[in-house]
């Protein structure tokens, strides 16, 4: 174990890596090697990466895959994904095909306002905290014009602040809670620092014209937004489900509906089926650029809204009608952060034909619904080991370092023959042998 060491954030990249090397590694060539194999040729690129966060010492690489044929509100879309895991794309696209045959998604978005919070305490008369609130309710808004100008002049900003009585259940606790509009942003930065300024006119106001200890204790937007909701379904005749995997369309349609109803009941089975739909929107919200864990939390949390943790998404079959949807609330930005930044995600954006952060909303929830889908047929017909261990062939072949003729041979005798790990090993093995 190396001592605690101060100042490493000052240290250049070489002696950074050099430290890691003399505290953690035995063949220290190898694995500087290793670091510098990451690092891009193209300095300028290089600078930009390593100045993303502190202490970059290399770049970590994710596959970016895309999926095509994603037809949504009749425009035909090229998705892109960054996602490690094997089978995801491949699902992906083949749902989108599949839906494609079947008249595409349907997506629209219920609403965009997005939450922030300025949690305080306070020690007096909570008549006299509302009085004084409504007194500076102007004054909080009008201190923050700066801040808000520009959103304003593209018709967004703060929409409303509230006073929030959250005394009973935790003593003296209080909250300014207030919701924003910021359009095609993802809106962090611009809500905590309205917020960080209400807190501060909130305090200055409260020490000359409040009786009682007014503290404010921390000003941070919400990641739990339920009001910035969209929604994404398909739908079809049950005979129209009909194709080479579904012979039986009526079964099929009530054992898939069968699968998102223990979804909806049932927490254990919830979790998964939930981290398969994040399986395609991660994939797309890293893709542009977006913050992934806040997606996560919010989603999950929408998910326990009524008290247990439930699907995202649900199913009804209604008159011969088999429908399939999902609601979800996404805080999605394509400007600001790291949309304008990082090259795959403008890259990334152009593909999508620059979407609108309300488009991309509909965009990320298709992409969910379409990876719930594949899942969930998969799943409810062949199993899904067959599919991903298809796809997870190549990393099994990868890991014994066959070559590209190995890989031929291989994959074609797996063709007509179940992939086990096992069964790839042996089938190197013999090849070899
Ligand atoms: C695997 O990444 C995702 C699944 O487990 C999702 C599901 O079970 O619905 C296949």
């Amino acid at each position: 174990m190396p001592n605690a060491i101060s100042g490493f954030s000052k240290l250049t990249k070489s002696e950074k890596i050099e430290w890691l090397l003399d505290s953690y590694f035995t063949d220290k060539e190898t694995a500087r090697q290793l670091v510098k194999q990451y690092w891009n040729t193209d300095k300028k690129l290089q600078k930009l990466h390593d100045e993303f966060i502190e202490n970059t010492i290399t770049n970590y690489y994710l596959p970016l895959g895309v999926a095509p044929n994603f037809l949504i509100n009749n425009t035909l879309h090229t998705i892109p994904m960054a996602i490690e895991e094997s089978s995801v794309v491949a699902a992906a696209s083949k749902a989108a095909k599949f839906w494609f045959d079947r008249g595409g998604f349907k997506a629209e978005v219920i609403s965009t306002t997005k939450i922030g919070q300025v949690h305080f305490t306070y020690n007096g008369d909570f008549e006299k905290l509302n009085a004084f609130f409504e007194i500076v309710k102007p004054k909080l808004v009008s201190d923050t014009s700066d801040i808000t100008r520009n959103m304003k002049r593209r018709g967004g900003g703060i929409l409303d602040i509230e006073l929030r009585n959250k005394s009973e259940e935790l003593k003296n606790y209080y909250q300014l809670h207030a919701t924003f509009e910021t359009l095609d942003a993802m809106g962090a930065n611009f809500i905590n620092s309205c917020l960080e300024q209400f807190a501060t006119t909130f305090k200055t106001e409260a020490k000359e014209n409040l009786d009682g200890d007014l503290d404010i204790v921390m000003s941070i937007l919400s990641n739990y937004v339920p009001n910035c909701l969209v929604r994404a379904e398909v739908s079809c005749e049950i005979e129209d489900l009909k194709s080479k995997d579904i012979t039986n369309p009526e079964l099929f349609a009530q054992k898939f509906k069968q699968a998102v109803n223990i979804a909806e009941i049932e927490p254990f089975r919830a979790v998964t089926h939930n981290k398969g739909i994040m399986n395609g929107i991660d994939a797309v919200v890293l893709a542009t650029g977006n913050d992934f864990r806040a997606v996560e939390a919010g989603v999950h949390a929408y998910a326990s809204r009524n008290g247990k943790y439930s699907s995202l998404t649900h199913c009804s079959i209604d008159n011969n009608i088999f429908k399939f949807w999902i609601e979800i609330p996404l805080a999605l930005g394509t400007v600001g952060g790291l949309t304008s930044l990082h090259p795959l995600v403008k890259f990334s954006l152009e593909m999508l034909e620059k979407p609108s952060a309300k488009d991309l909303m509909q965009i990320v929830a298709v992409a969910g619904l379409a990876q719930n889908f594949g899942a969930l047929k998969s799943l409810t017909t062949t199993g899904i080991q067959e599919g991903h261990m298809k796809m997870h062939l190549m990393n099994i072949l990868n890991q014994f370092e066959a070559t590209t003729e190995e890989k031929n041979q291989i994959v074609d005798h797996f063709k007509t023959n179940v992939v086990t790990h096992s069964a790839v090993v042996e089938a190197i093995e013999n090849l070899r042998s």
